[in-house]
């Protein structure tokens, strides 16, 4: 058998991937890991958030690869940038919701302020690379300054959350098991799991079966097999899951307008477990101290 028969779709739909495959997704993972790592120093109260894009931009294409975001489904930049209550898909460059207690009347809830970090704002930055082909997304959180205390244990249960998802993941397992075991961890530290976006699979393309959930129920949903890949990225809320998008289309904040904080990587199924192709090469995944 040649190893092109090694790499095949299973009947979830899901692309088992050959050995050879791994390889690639190193190299894009790798990158995506290192645009992050990158922009941390740059992260602080009084930069802007199309500031950010830019020198996002500027890297990831410096280093021979091209933004996923850049033109996907007439996504207009080349990462998505969360400012404190948006969940995912905030537009850097696009001004920045309005949060709690920044309005002066519910009527103004859809006014942004510019695109400025304040201290103690708390931010998501989900960056994809496709290098050589490979796509490679991982997302993390930053702080403008100091956070709150309530920031920043959001931001510590999401992380933790993440990493019980990939502990989840082997030969046999199934997606279900990493669902439940990231919603009983994240609603036993009293958060909730947003709902309304999910993790998927990966590899030559963007987005492919399946659709990861981040809650469930152990023992359903399809089986691992070695040779997927796929993401986690778990959104955690401080307050109630609900999500709404506003008129851009893009921006998913919580309803009820409470903080949210998401981690990401990009995962292959080995015959051991897993391999994390979007682990920081700086050991600074995690943006705290503990
Ligand atoms: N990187 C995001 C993810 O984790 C997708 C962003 S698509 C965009 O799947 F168009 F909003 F940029
Ligand atoms: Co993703
Ligand atoms: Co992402």
């Amino acid at each position: 058998m040649d190893e092109t028969d090694l790499r095949h779709v299973n009947a979830d739909g899901i692309t088992i991937h050959a050995p050879e495959d791994f390889e690639g997704m190193r190299r894009a993972g790798r990158l995506a890991a290192e645009t992050l790592d990158m922009i941390a120093e740059h992260v602080r109260p009084g930069v802007t958030t199309g500031e950010l894009d830019r020198i996002i931009h500027d890297f990831i294409t410096a280093h021979g690869a091209i933004p996923a975001t850049l033109g996907y489904r007439g996504y207009p930049k080349s990462c998505c940038i969360s400012v404190n209550h948006v969940v995912c898909h905030g537009i850097p460059g696009a001004g920045i919701p309005m949060g709690r207690g920044e309005t002066i009347s519910k009527s103004l809830e859809k006014r942004r302020r510019d695109d400025t970090l304040k201290e103690g704002d708390i931010l998501n930055i989900d960056v994809t690379v496709i290098l050589d082909g490979w796509y490679g997304d991982t997302s993390r959180m930053y702080v403008a300054g100091k956070p709150s205390r309530q920031a920043e244990k959001l931001i510590r249960v999401t992380h933790d959350a993440l990493m019980i998802g990939i502990e989840q993941v082997r030969p046999g397992a199934t997606f279900g098991d990493i669902g439940a075991a990231i919603q009983d961890y994240v609603e036993s530290q009293r958060m909730s799991v947003v709902r309304d976006f999910c993790g998927h699979g990966i590899g030559r393309v963007f987005h492919a079966p399946p659709n990861v959930l981040h809650y469930g129920r152990p023992g359903t949903g399809p089986v691992l097999e070695e040779g997927m890949f796929f993401t986690i990225e778990p959104m955690v809320n401080l307050g109630r899951p609900d999500t709404k998008i506003l008129a851009d289309d893009w921006t998913a904040v919580t309803r009820d307008r409470s903080l949210s904080a998401q981690f990401e990587h990009t995962v292959g199924v080995t015959a051991e477990g897993a391999e994390n192709f979007t682990e920081s090469p700086a050991g600074r995944f995690h943006p705290l101290a503990r």
